[in-house]
């Protein structure tokens, strides 16, 4: 094995394992099928923020902007994970969304 072959294959694992060990809490894979705002809440948020588990805090009308629900969303909180594959119009859509929420 070529020694930077083997730099390489280290440094991959390297990253393999700190996504396994999830810096930063638990995430959530989630996918948003398009960056519809209500359908992303009411896919990913609402089993948590409102209904039957109730385990988090309800979201409507708590005055939050859009830029601290993204904010929220990208890097998780206590028993809230992050949600790494809402990125783009899709975290926007559904901070706007949460932002409105009454
Ligand atoms: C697994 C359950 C769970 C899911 C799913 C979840 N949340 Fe949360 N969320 C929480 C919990 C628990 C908290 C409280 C965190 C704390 O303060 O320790 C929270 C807090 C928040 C807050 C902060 C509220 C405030 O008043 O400060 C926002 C905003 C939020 N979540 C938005 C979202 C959005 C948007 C989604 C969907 C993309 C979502 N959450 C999905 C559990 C969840």
């Amino acid at each position: 094995m070529k020694p930077a072959f083997k730099i390489t294959l280290v440094l991959l694992l390297l990253i393999g394992y700190c996504h396994a060990c999830g810096l930063g809490g638990s995430k959530n894979d989630y996918q948003p099928p398009f960056a519809d705002g209500a359908l992303i809440y009411r896919q990913a948020c609402a089993d948590c923020h409102e209904g039957a588990h109730n385990i988090a805090p309800n979201l409507r009308n708590q005055g939050l902007t859009s830029e601290k629900v993204q904010r929220l969303v990208r890097r998780g909180k206590g028993k809230m994970p992050r949600f790494p594959n809402l990125t783009g119009d899709s975290l926007n859509a559904v901070g706007d969304f949460v932002a409105e929420l009454k």
